[in-house]
């Protein structure tokens, strides 16, 4: 894709919000003139991330495990998909645990996925390529292998004792003792970990050799900003925040009400209401924000906010003063499970109006979930469904998030064997629960053995099967593929005024079958969309005349399948799973 598509790069971004002060300070621009020049919009509202489990992406070294090198190999086809920026989730030092998410040195590269000096040259070829690079900020944890906790579990007085949350539980009755409280640990069992030779336990909200920190202690506050500022002064243009909305627990220690029935992991459901969403955390998400925005360049915090209606994402974005978190991942949206008209005209209603004019971020996948393939897809139109899916996130008023393999229509491909499976919660919670293997398995580049991923015959995880057909090399050359969808898609949205800025209004709202809106530019142009989520035809006659568009005529700019067409009088037939965007002029 040219490069003239695509907005301002990293460094006129840079420029550009430097140019006013610069001119300030040389005296060529008076105070106030400078202050009210317009802002231009960040560089993030509009962008579409996409998600790399660098694991799983690319294999430059032949060990069978993905790797940043293979990363920067697969730049030109990142940049011909149309991405903005990409996430890269944890590739530091780590026992691997959790595949990552297990930090024990936030400041270096594990070996297993490259150097440091491979993430440097990551960041300045992707910047050629007009791509961004996104870190994965683990906050709430570290590995049980990180120094401070081995430190910690020295001895109660050891220098990082206090980085850690402790307690010494409660008597048993018998002379012994045991946990403090009912608090369970998100991946099975009770959530308290006892260490004999200072006999006090650890709460850990993950696994047990994830210890969370405490950050009612100033030191980690410290200490993780200066990790985050090591990262941001190698030129990295933001962070996702893992687990960012359980980083404050209750400091008494209470038990939590039970919520009744079983977790997947088989405890019994307690709530999370005092190890998660506690109201301290948005003053610390105010001085991090405050801190990351002033690196020039924009960079952004995109956060992992399960919360369960897009209306509790509101306060993450520190609501109406809009100074916490640019972008926190609008998870309800993520979790809409059925392919209904009405469902995902509520949830895009609720983008819409419950953020008090904060940007959604939208999103359907990442590396903790059954694919949206295998979600919505009905086993016979299942392409046609991840077109319908792709063109509601990428015609949305939103930034959008697309995860390595979406955009290909890759399936789950969840272990049949327990001794196949990797994750650990997938090991200890067979059948029941059976991990995330299957949404992580290597991305299927062509059809050679190991789908173009290694040259290894051992990747980590199987390559799915069917990636002979379901790859990026043989999808670029067919015309109608998923991936052609994508890349048209973002293409459009890129270049179009209304599908990037304009107001998004929902048009025939009362059809059960098919979603269509508008995006409206100020100036009154704009952009129809029309999608069938239906496995029947449907006719309906499209209008912009209720959300201010004048013009009559209609013009396709994106049909699937290639032939939908608008009659006189704004007739459309939209076959099953149709999709549908025009210009109305
Ligand atoms: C969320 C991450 O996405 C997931 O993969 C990880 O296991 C947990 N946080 C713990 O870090």
């Amino acid at each position: 894709m040219a490069h003239a598509m695509k907005p301002a790069g990293f460094q006129q971004t840079i420029r550009r919000a430097w140019l006013p002060v610069l001119a300030v300070a040389l005296g060529l621009l008076p105070l106030t003139a400078a202050a009210a020049a317009p802002q231009p919009d960040p560089w993030w509202k509009y962008a579409v991330f996409y998600e790399i489990y660098p694991r799983s992406f690319q294999d430059s070294n032949g060990d069978g495990v993905g790797d940043l090198n293979g990363i920067t190999r697969r730049l030109d086809y990142l940049e011909s998909l149309g991405v903005d920026a990409i996430w890269i989730t944890p590739f530091f030092p780590s026992p691997q645990v959790d595949f990552g998410y297990d930090i024990s040195d936030y400041v270096a590269v594990d070996p297993q996925y490259g150097t440091l000096a491979d993430f440097d040259r990551l960041v300045a070829e992707a910047q050629k390529h007009q791509i961004r690079v996104l870190v994965d900020m683990v906050l709430n944890h570290t590995s049980d292998q990180h120094p401070w906790f081995i430190d910690a579990t020295r001895s109660r007085h050891s220098a990082a004792h206090d980085f850690y949350i402790w307690s010494n539980g409660l008597p048993d009755g018998s002379g012994k003792h045991r946990p403090p409280n009912n608090w369970t640990s998100l991946f099975g069992g009770s959530a308290w970990e006892y260490v004999p030779g200072i006999d006090q336990y650890y709460y850990h909200r993950f696994y047990r050799q994830q210890p969370d920190l405490n950050w009612r202690n100033p030191r980690v506050e410290h200490a993780m900003f200066e990790v985050m500022r090591f990262w941001l002064d190698r030129g990295v243009a933001g962070f996702r925040l893992d687990s960012v909305t359980s980083l404050y627990k209750d400091p008494q220690l209470r038990s939590a009400p039970p919520l009744g029935g079983r977790t997947s992991q088989g405890n019994a459901a307690v709530s999370d209401a005092r190890t998660n969403n506690l109201p301290e955390v948005h003053a610390l998400l105010r001085r991090m924000r405050s801190m990351v925005d002033h690196y020039p360049g924009n960079r952004v915090l995109l956060g992992e906010t399960y919360v369960s209606s897009t209306a509790q994402l509101s306060p993450w974005y520190g609501g109406a003063r809009h100074d916490e978190l640019h972008l926190p991942m609008d998870t309800a949206f993520a979790f809409a499970t059925r392919l209904d008209a009405r469902e995902f005209r509520r949830r895009l209603t609720e983008a819409g109006t419950q953020l008090q004019g904060s940007q959604p971020l939208l999103l359907l996948d990442n590396h903790d979930r059954t694919r949206s393939w295998d979600r919505f897809g009905d086993g016979v139109h299942n392409a046609d469904i991840a077109k319908v899916l792709a063109t509601v996130l990428l015609t949305a008023r939103s930034a959008v998030l697309l995860y390595q393999g979406e955009e290909i229509g890759q399936a789950t491909a969840t272990p049949v064997r327990v001794e196949d499976v990797r994750d650990p919660i997938g090991i200890t919670g067979w059948p029941r629960e059976k991990g995330r293997d299957g949404e992580r398995t290597p991305m299927q580049w062509d059809n050679s053995p190991q789908a173009g991923f290694t040259v290894s015959t051992h990747p980590w995880l199987p390559v799915t099967p069917g990636y002979e057909k379901v790859n990026a090399q043989s999808e670029r050359r067919d015309f109608d593929s998923v991936l052609n969808w994508h890349r048209k898609l973002i293409a459009l949205r890129r270049n179009d005024p209304a599908l990037r800025g304009g107001r998004l209004v929902l048009l025939d709202a009362d059809n059960p079958r098919v979603l269509t809106y508008a995006r409206v530019t100020p100036e009154g142009s704009g952009v129809l969309v029309s999608v069938n989520m239906s496995a029947q035809s449907q006719t309906i006659t499209v209008s912009g005349n209720s959300a201010g568009l004048a013009g009559t005529r209609f013009r396709t700019l994106l049909s699937s399948p290639i032939d939908i067409d608008v009659a006189a009088g704004g007739r459309i037939t939209l076959p099953a799973f149709g999709a549908w965007v025009g210009a109305v002029e």
